[in-house]
């Protein structure tokens, strides 16, 4: 059996979304619960694949993990970390496993996780979690796909570089040096809301951290931190999904419980494409008739325009009239979508980490791929927007990050169904 997305494309969108908890807050988050000595609750919390994943990884490492999946609640009882190993299967799964380290290293003094992607690429994916785990006065040892963290002494706070600003690796070393003896400082940290919603859910469990959102945050490290009672913030990339998916197809969507303050590049390009794009308190409307002009963009750390709507991004711009330029700096190799799209005529030429696009004025339906989740959902909207039926495969990368995607975008009047063949 194949699961298929199948979408009858070329119909405007019309109505309300609303959008999830964001998928890149709620995972660290769980794997924060882990340094609670009591126990934590979760509300609102989306029905995500990589949100089941962090979760069983906790729970091979003792963490009692409760789901109310009704009421969209998890209950977290980390009283008793039995293991220190994250297992192969689940970090292979999901690179965000690895951000049990940090939580490991605090409550346990060690962590053996494997690599992720294992051997081949070796350890420059995470060089910079090591480094600065390092300075915290662990010591790695790398071996048969695995690295090993120990720091029998427990961990010192200390001065941290990032070379860039990663968001994992800030992440990581917040948590560890959250529970950490005296003061760190991270520079050059990364600035997402993602760690800013980390952040303000161990200071009610009891953490001492300044700073995040700025480059430099400062932790004065506690014994002790207990479990609080969270709700996630918005997806700032689903929300940004919905907003191309209504500037790619046309028509009317607000999308409800997208904070324009997280969305600034995206809104500000979408509007210098001829989009038109209202801000308010509770959401984001977006009114397109599909005639959009050409605009380029640049990925950058936030708060420059998000790598994880490069994808969706370039799908708008294959209609956009004129030629874009879509430039990627955070990843070295994220221009997948860039075939599949062509499948659909869209014109797109790669030149290192440019891509140039010229738009056409109308995409074609046909089966594409999802490689991986944004790309997945590029696919999405340019099939929203094409002539005819387009079937999306790999849906379990989109699995991975958008919760009820078919249901939302039916709700807005898509012609979408999910199908096995
Ligand atoms: C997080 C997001 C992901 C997003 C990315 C960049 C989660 C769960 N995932 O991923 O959706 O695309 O931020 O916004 O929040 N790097 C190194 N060495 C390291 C760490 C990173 O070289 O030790 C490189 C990476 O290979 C990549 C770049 O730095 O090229 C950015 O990675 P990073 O910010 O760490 O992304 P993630 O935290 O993995």
């Amino acid at each position: 059996m194949l699961e298929k997305l199948v979408i009858n494309g070329g119909k405007p969108l019309n109505g309300r979304v609303r959008v999830s908890s964001a998928k890149n807050a709620v995972l660290p988050i769980i794997a924060a619960t882990m340094l609670a000595s009591t126990p934590s609750r979760l509300v609102e919390v989306p029905h995500l694949e990589d949100v089941h994943t962090i979760c069983e990884v906790i729970s091979a490492l003792g963490v009692k993990v409760t789901k109310d999946e009704a009421n969209q609640e998890i209950r977290f009882d980390a009283s008793e970390i039995t293991a220190t190993e994250a297992p192969y299967e689940l970090v292979r799964r999901m690179r965000a496993s690895f951000l049990v380290m940090g939580p490991l290293l605090a409550r346990r003094r060690e962590a053996r996780i494997s690599l992720p992607g294992g051997c081949a690429i070796g350890s420059r994916p995470i060089d910079l979690h090591l480094k600065a785990f390092e300075a915290l006065g662990a010591t790695i040892e790398m071996g048969d796909g695995y690295v090993l963290a120990s720091a029998p002494e427990g961990l010192k706070g200390n001065q941290i570089y990032l070379d860039f600003p990663s968001v994992g690796a800030t992440e990581n070393v917040i948590m560890a040096a959250s529970m950490a003896e005296g003061k760190t400082i991270i520079e050059n940290a990364a600035e997402e809301p993602e760690i800013v919603d980390l952040v303000t859910y161990l200071n009610s469990m009891g953490a001492d951290i300044r700073g995040a959102g700025t480059n430099v945050i400062r932790i004065q490290g506690v014994k002790e931190l207990k479990g609080a009672t969270h709700t996630v913030i918005p997806d700032r990339i689903e929300a940004g999904t919905y907003l191309i998916a209504a500037a790619m197809a046309g028509g009317d969507v607000y999308v409800e419980n997208a904070l324009s303050e997280h969305l600034k590049p995206v809104v500000a390009k979408l509007k210098e494409a001829g989009v038109t794009v209202q801000e308010d308190v509770d959401g984001i409307r977006v009114i397109s008739d599909g005639n959009v002009k050409a605009v380029d963009i640049k990925t950058l750390p936030y708060p420059g325009f998000p790598t994880d709507m490069q994808a969706q991004f370039m799908a708008f711009t294959t209609i956009a009239k004129g030629t874009s330029t879509v430039m990627e700096t955070v990843f070295e190799n994220r221009f997948m979508h860039v075939d599949e799209l062509k499948k659909m005529g869209a014109q797109i030429r790669i030149e290192e980490r440019r891509a140039i696009v010229d738009g056409v004025p109308k995409l074609k339906g046909t089966e594409v791929r999802a490689t991986d989740l944004r790309a997945g959902a590029a696919l999405v909207c340019a099939g929203l927007a094409a002539e005819g039926v387009t079937k999306v495969t790999q849906l379990s990368h989109i699995d991975r990050g958008y919760d009820n995607l078919v249901g939302k975008l039916k709700g807005l009047g898509a012609d979408i169904v999910r199908v096995d063949e």
